[in-house]
């Protein structure tokens, strides 16, 4: 009896081990059949497929997971990815894709996606990365938004027409490393709870139409890499928790209406800042000297605000910078000679300031440099020599005091990449030089208003890319319109 006992207890077991799996057969094919009839819809709602990529791939002859595009658990069959970016897709996105219950990426940006983003995708908690910026989705966020995405580390729903606000709920996203909602109409304040997001490393929420301030929240965020929040209507202070925020690489707060100072500790605590731009705002008061602490900094943009008082010497410090633009402030006092210390500046641009004083020579000598401009200042004193900046591409000195000889090594062949060339405003004299042909790249020269003398180098008349010359208001012996006529006909 034993034996047949112990058969039968087998056999028993057997049979069960076999409805069992009869039974997840049966319930996995059910659920991988719910896949199949998503993505038929999502097929169904495109009006648009140019590439015929999703007409002739997408064959209900084969499974689901040989479609391009689809991807799917190696274990269960089901769908975990939907990967069709840049396809120029166009239609709705049906809210049959919240079935996709396996379902951890979501990329269709690039495509021309339309209409409403359906509710019951937030409801895939399985989700891991969402990414369907560049479309034309039109309409608002749930408010219930992040109540079932435990695992959502990227959002990016940038480049739509979305409206309405950042829902605030937006905290329980606790996964989120990287939110981007930028060029949409996102409008509203910036909700506080932005500031929960413990691991974000990535925020851009720029070009919307948000209204009020910058939560100091945001200060909190104590692994963020990149801030970027330009053209979005941003009142009063940058938050002094901003700058507490010692990961931080990249921060872009342009073109708002931010006002008041910038904290004099400003560099204290931002050792990895690369990029600060926070032109075209309201911004006043002096830049802090500790500026020199920030020294990774390589893009200075504080053009266009009310800075005031001397610029800082201690810019000369930043080592790595490769961009310095300040123009249009209110800054008094000389360029510091520092600032030629900068060996990797490309772009130096402080036009239309207050400064007064020579160039300092030491400028004269960063041999990166491409561009400077330092226009419509008070600056005077000769212009130096040239020879040290044989990458110039662009110099910008009109509307100066600038008096003396014209520099008569403008065109000598180390820096004949220059291709525009305007002094007017000052009051130089003497000749343009012979040599001005040498400036093979020369394009645009002006030097009107100035008090130039002798003759007009016929070779101008030769130049091949030349499209502009101004010399008006000068005392020049020759015909100018000749000239200029030589020079359109050549470039026409
Ligand atoms: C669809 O594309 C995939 C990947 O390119 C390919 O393996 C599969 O055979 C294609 N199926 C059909 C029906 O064309
Ligand atoms: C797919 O199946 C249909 C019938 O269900 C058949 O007419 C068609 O030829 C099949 N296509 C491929 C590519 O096997
Ligand atoms: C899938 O989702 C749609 C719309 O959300 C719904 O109508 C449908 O019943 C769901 N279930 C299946 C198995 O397709
Ligand atoms: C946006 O998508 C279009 C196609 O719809 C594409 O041509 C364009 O390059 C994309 N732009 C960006 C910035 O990705
Ligand atoms: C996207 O679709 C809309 C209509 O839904 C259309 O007006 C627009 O021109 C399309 N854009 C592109 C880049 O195809
Ligand atoms: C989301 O899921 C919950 C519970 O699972 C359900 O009650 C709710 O209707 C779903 N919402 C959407 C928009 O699918
Ligand atoms: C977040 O920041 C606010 C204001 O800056 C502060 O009061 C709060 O304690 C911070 N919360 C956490 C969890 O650090
Ligand atoms: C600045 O922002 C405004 C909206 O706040 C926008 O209309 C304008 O185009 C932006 N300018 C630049 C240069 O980005
Ligand atoms: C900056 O951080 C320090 C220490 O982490 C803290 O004591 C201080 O209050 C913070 N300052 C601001 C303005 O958040
Ligand atoms: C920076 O420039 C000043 C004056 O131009 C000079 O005295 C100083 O040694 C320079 N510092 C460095 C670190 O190069
Ligand atoms: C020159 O600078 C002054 C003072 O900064 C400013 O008011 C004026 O608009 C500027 N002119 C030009 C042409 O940029
Ligand atoms: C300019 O550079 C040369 C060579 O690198 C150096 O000898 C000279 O002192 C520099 N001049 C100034 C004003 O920095």
């Amino acid at each position: 009896m034993k034996p047949i006992r112990k058969l039968m207890g087998n056999f028993t077991l057997i049979f069960a081990v076999s409805i069992l799996s009869l039974h997840s057969f049966a319930l996995c094919s059910l659920n991988s059949f719910t896949d199949e009839n998503a993505l038929i819809s999502f097929k169904n709602a495109i009006t648009s497929d140019p590439y015929a990529i999703l007409s002739t791939n997408w064959s209900q002859n084969t499974s689901v997971c040989n479609w391009i595009g689809v991807s799917c658990g190696l274990k269960h069959g089901r769908v975990t990815a939907l990967n069709l970016p840049g396809y120029d897709l166009a239609g709705t996105i049906p809210p049959h894709l919240g079935n996709l219950s396996f379902l951890r990426y979501l990329d269709i940006s690039s495509n021309n996606f339309s209409g409403f983003l359906p509710h019951g995708i937030f409801n895939v908690s399985s989700l891991i990365e969402i990414r369907i910026r560049n479309n034309s989705l039109s309409g608002w966020l749930p408010s219930d938004m992040c109540d079932n995405l435990p695992n959502i580390e990227a959002l990016d729903i940038s480049a739509n027409q979305l409206s309405g606000e950042i829902p605030p709920n937006i905290w329980k996203c606790r996964h989120l490393q990287e939110l981007e909602l930028s060029y949409n109409h996102f409008n509203g304040k910036i909700p506080s709870e932005i500031g929960s997001l413990s691991i974000l490393k990535e925020l851009y929420l720029g070009f919307n139409d948000f209204r009020g301030i910058i939560p100091e929240e945001i200060g909190n965020l104590s692994q963020l890499e990149v801030l970027s929040i330009p053209s979005s209507s941003l009142t009063e202070n940058i938050p002094s928790s901003l700058f507490n925020i010692s990961s931080l690489k990249y921060m872009y707060l342009y073109n708002n209406s931010l006002s008041r100072n910038i904290p004099s500790n400003m560099c204290d605590s931002l050792p990895n800042i690369e990029v600060l731009n926070l032109w075209r705002n309201q911004l006043s008061g002096e830049i802090p000297p500790n500026i020199w602490k920030c020294t990774q900094l390589q893009d200075l943009g504080l053009s266009v605000n009310h800075f005031n008082g001397k610029i800082p010497s201690e810019i000369g410090s930043l080592s790595m910078l490769r961009k310095l633009y300040l123009g249009v402030n209110d800054f008094r006092g000389m360029i510091p000679k520092e600032i030629g210390n900068l060996s990797q500046l490309k772009k130096l641009s402080i036009p239309s300031s207050f400064l007064t004083g020579n160039i300092p020579s030491s400028v004269f000598n960063i041999s990166s440099l491409k561009f400077m401009d330092l226009s419509n200042n008070s600056l005077s004193g000769n212009i130096p020599t040239f020879h040290g900046l044989s990458k110039l591409e662009e110099l910008y000195l009109f509307r100066n005091n600038f008096e003396g000889w014209f520099p008569s090594d403008v065109c000598s062949s180390n820096i004949s990449n220059i291709r525009t060339l305007e002094l007017f405003g000052n009051q130089l004299e003497g000749q343009i030089p012979p040599n001005i042909w040498k400036c093979t790249h020369l394009e645009i020269l002006s030097l009107s208003d100035n008090h130039l003398s002798g003759n007009i180098p016929f070779e101008i008349g030769n130049m091949s890319m030349f499209r502009e010359l101004y010399l008006d208001v000068n005392n020049f012996q020759a015909i100018i319109s000749e000239i200029a006529y030589n020079s359109c006909y050549d470039q026409w």
